[in-house]
């Protein structure tokens, strides 16, 4: 049976790949995608060789920038970052953890600052392999499973 692009390729913009797909939600809510005017797609439980089920969002008429794409990281380590220009695959790179976490998630102490006040989180990277962040602010060390996306 011939096999058939489940989501059809894009003009320009960006595809971002090798998501696992339980994650699919968490990097669309990550990149605030309900707020992007053109089209993007997510298509998740696609069966993947090498990663069991794998998701894809494609996101057209924007290119993320390292900084946007690297904060994929705290959620999805493993992704693929494709910029697409004329249908073209024009650069495809990894992410990376970022040192400086601004925005993005909430500080996971409930008497921080940045949960009462209008003070932008901000976090450091305190450890990789288990993801840790430090908050700036209450200097308070959490890891994944306390991440809560702002
Ligand atoms: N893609 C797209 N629109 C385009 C070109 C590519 O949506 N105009 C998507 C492809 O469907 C794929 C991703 O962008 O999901 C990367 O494309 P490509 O590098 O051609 O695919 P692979 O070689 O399979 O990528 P990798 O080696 O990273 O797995
Ligand atoms: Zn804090």
């Amino acid at each position: 049976m011939k096999k058939e692009l489940k989501v059809s390729a894009i003009e320009n913009g960006t595809v971002i790949d090798h998501i696992p797909a339980h994650a699919a939600l968490k990097v669309a809510q990550l990149l605030d995608l309900q707020n992007h005017v053109d089209l993007f797609s997510i298509a998740s439980n696609l069966q993947s060789k090498s990663q069991g089920k794998k998701a894809i969002i494609k996101i057209s008429g924007k290119y993320l920038t390292g900084d946007e794409a690297n904060k994929i990281a705290i959620i999805a380590p493993d992704v693929t970052v494709n910029i697409i220009k004329n249908f073209e695959v024009t650069e495809k790179k990894k992410v990376e953890l970022p040192k400086l976490l601004l925005k993005t998630v909430k500080c996971s102490n409930p008497n921080c600052i940045t949960n009462h006040e209008a003070v932008t989180t901000k976090f450091h990277l305190a450890e990789k392999e288990p993801l840790r962040l430090k908050c700036h602010y209450c200097e308070h060390v959490f890891g994944t499973k306390d991440i809560e996306l702002v």
